[in-house]
């Protein structure tokens, strides 16, 4: 069934485990997300950012969640990744998606605050829940850019202060994760995570966590992060499952043949991420 992401991610806090949110754009990649949960008897976050929205379509991308979803035995929310524009914002309230992300972290924190603060205030009558982002995380996505020197860790009195204003439910933090595969080592602030985590005592989100090592995540998840979000690593899961077919029989041509087992490989990952995250057997 489709469930608010606060729904989820209070128990993770209270009980001290994450939840992984997964980037799907297509049926392959939503099915492998959603049968990988469900062997796990995990809770799961399906998100979608703009540009995948836009892709798929917004009414096409819900009703295909949705009716997976509705036959999961696992409580699965379906969370606006990275939203960056008020209109993409109120078009997945009003489509039925049950979480939103409005990213403001370009703006400075007095607009950040405006702007959330009236996401919250429609949203939450509505039970849909909101993620914000404070600080700046780093990397490339489709239409978001920021360069090593751009990004900003999240600053703890910062983050009182925005969460006393918007009344979000769940919070973004920068300590060192970018989005897409790491060059060298990330170095992740552990310290700026733990302080943050006990003055606001509620759900942290990790954005960025494609190449994080095991041991990084699981100490990442002790000190209270709740939702790790995972795109890049599921992306090139299904860009090796695709490209073994293609090289290894060329003659192939039935696309369940090719995308078959990308949604095996895809699948596989999330099922190893879920055991990382600790949230197997929450549901
Ligand atoms: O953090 C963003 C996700 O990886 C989605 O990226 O905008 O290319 O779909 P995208
Ligand atoms: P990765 O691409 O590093 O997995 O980050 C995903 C993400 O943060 C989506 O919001
Ligand atoms: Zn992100
Ligand atoms: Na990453």
């Amino acid at each position: 069934m489709l469930v608010s992401g606060k729904e989820i991610l209070d128990h993770a806090h209270k009980l001290g485990y994450a939840v992984g949110a997964f980037n799907t754009n297509n049926l392959e990649t939503t099915q492998a997300i959603i049968q990988a949960a469900e062997e796990e008897k995990s809770p799961v976050i399906i998100q979608s950012s703009q540009t995948a929205i836009t892709y798929a379509g917004i009414d096409e991308l819900y009703q295909m969640v949705k009716g997976i979803a509705g036959r999961a035995s696992v409580p699965v929310c379906l969370h606006l990744d990275h939203g960056t524009d008020w209109a993409a914002v109120m078009q997945c309230l009003r489509t039925g998606w049950t979480s939103v992300m409005f990213d403001g972290s370009k703006y400075d924190l007095a607009k950040n605050i405006e702007i959330t603060k009236s996401v919250v205030e429609i949203a939450r009558p509505m039970g849909v829940s909101v993620e914000a982002e404070l600080g700046k995380i780093g990397g490339v996505e489709d239409h978001i850019n920021v360069s090593e020197k751009d990004a900003t860790m999240t600053d703890p009195d910062e983050a009182v202060e925005f969460v006393e204003k918007t009344g979000v439910d769940y919070l973004a933090i920068a300590i060192g994760t970018a989005h897409g595969m790491y060059k060298g080592d990330p170095n992740l602030d552990f310290d700026r995570l733990e302080t943050i985590k006990k003055l606001l005592n509620m759900p942290i989100v990790l954005h960025g966590a494609s190449g994080i090592s095991e041991e990084d995540i699981k100490k990442a998840v002790s000190l209270g992060v709740n939702k790790i979000n995972i795109d890049t690593e599921l992306r090139l899961a299904f860009q090796q499952a695709v490209h073994k077919v293609v090289r290894e029989t060329p003659d192939v041509y039935d696309p369940r043949k090719i995308l078959g087992p990308a949604t095996l490989a895809i699948k596989e990952v999330v099922k190893g991420k879920i055991k990382m995250f600790g949230s197997s057997g929450r549901a």
